[in-house]
């Protein structure tokens, strides 16, 4: 090797390898740019084209785009009517966004515990709970405890790897129940053929910079019943009868009525120009990411770590790639620290919510509530994942990882 090519090996092994980047090419840009010019950047053309793929890819009938995943979260519950004295059931070990916005509709959020293979709320655990904890008069779910009326599961796909639906959407069936798909990981998974965006009423995604699909940030609401979209558009834009697009645009006419105190949860046509394109690339970047993790999962094998678990009937999106570590001798911490020394960035997810001083100063959560997900809590990180990775790339963790649990 030349003293120049030594000195570009030696640079790539030395430099920062992040736990995630986004992956963006010339046609991102472009397309910003010609939002930029076209003299129109918020909601319009761009956004509309944007829902109408993304609801093409999906299979549903409505796709609506807002700002962030929390936003169609919440629209998602207010356009379901959940409000004070409904409690809606999920899991534990989530980001904090799913459970954040029941609060902020006045409701209660109520945890679940998780499979310890999959890290998904468990169909399992949910039943004992409805069975044990809750009050059924034929038509109210209540929670015997607190009274609360028990409205809906919001079930995380977590990691990109979709929860057992068919348990859950069963007891949702049994008891009155509605699902909301937090497919916030999932954009492009699937479940026994039907895709996540489908597999609930209503469905709500991401965009945010880490995730498959991103633009910067960003979200949308998918649903195919006619009644939740409408809502969901309304209050999507301060409860207006029009959006800026059919009051500015050349046949838009001035006028507007206030049907409802709305929220401010549009999406902006820059961030739709980055989106029309990264959702083109999409079956692409999963499978780079698909091919990451079975590279993962080959050189990783044999070292005191469990890997992810796949369950059959299944398309995970692998927006992450968590493992657990078993050893005696080094901690999770400890693999954190020891990558961060060979310069290779990790994550944890998820802190468990009621480990947080708010859930458990507002709703009297504590430790040993939720032991799967206090446990998997203590072991795991995310290695890095995305599809700019290099093999290289790839190669480095595994070596770090062999050279830190060996
Ligand atoms: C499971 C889950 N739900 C919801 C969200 C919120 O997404 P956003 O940042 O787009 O609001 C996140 C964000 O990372 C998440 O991980």
């Amino acid at each position: 090797m030349t003293k120049a090519g030594t000195a570009t090996a030696t640079k790539r092994l030395d430099s920062y390898l992040p736990f995630s980047t986004p992956c963006f090419g010339l046609e991102e840009k472009e397309e910003v740019v010609g939002a930029l010019e076209s003299g129109w950047i918020t909601t319009g053309p761009r956004t509309k084209r944007f829902e109408e793929e993304f609801a093409a890819m999906v299979g549903c009938k409505h796709a609506i785009a807002v700002n962030s995943c929390t936003a169609a979260l919440h629209l998602a519950l207010v356009a379901l009517n959940i409000g004070r004295g409904d409690v809606v059931l999920t899991t534990p070990f989530t980001f904090c966004a799913t459970a954040n916005v029941v609060v902020h509709c006045g409701a209660v959020p109520v945890f679940v515990d998780i499979r310890p293979d999959t890290y998904n709320l468990s169909g399992e655990r949910l039943r004992e709970f409805v069975e044990r904890a809750c009050e059924w008069n034929g038509s109210h779910l209540t929670v015997r405890a607190t009274g609360g009326r028990v409205r809906a599961i919001t079930a995380v796909h977590y990691g990109g790897q979709p929860c057992d639906m068919d348990e859950i959407n069963e007891i949702a069936r049994d008891y009155g129940l509605t699902v909301i798909e937090d497919g916030a990981h999932a954009v492009g998974a699937s479940y026994k053929g039907g895709n996540v965006g489908t597999l609930g009423e209503v469905s709500c995604f991401s965009f945010y910079a880490n995730k498959n699909l991103t633009t910067a940030e960003g979200g949308m609401l998918t649903t195919n019943d006619d009644n939740v979209a409408a809502r969901v558009r309304l209050m999507s834009l301060h409860g207006i009868s029009r959006d800026a697009w059919n009051r500015y645009a050349q046949d838009g006419s001035w006028w507007y009525d206030v049907e409802a105190p709305g929220y401010k949860y549009n999406l902006t046509d820059i961030a739709a120009a980055i989106g029309l394109h990264q959702l083109r690339k999409l079956p692409g970047f999963i499978a780079r990411r698909r091919a990451i993790a079975d590279k993962y999962n080959a050189g990783l094998a044999g070292l005191p770590l469990i890997l992810p678990t796949i369950l059959p009937d299944r398309l995970h999106a692998w927006h992450l790639y968590p493992v657990q570590v078993t050893s005696a001798r080094v901690t999770r911490n400890q693999v954190i620290e020891q990558l961060k020394l060979r310069n290779i960035g990790s994550s944890v997810h998820f802190i468990p919510l009621h480990l947080t001083s708010y859930y458990q100063r507002a709703f009297g959560y504590r430790p040993g509530d939720f032991p799967v997900a206090e446990k998997t809590y203590e072991r795991i990180l995310s290695l890095p994942l995305f599809p700019g990775m290099t093999d290289h790339d790839v190669d480095r963790v595994i070596e770090a990882l062999h050279d830190i649990l060996r």
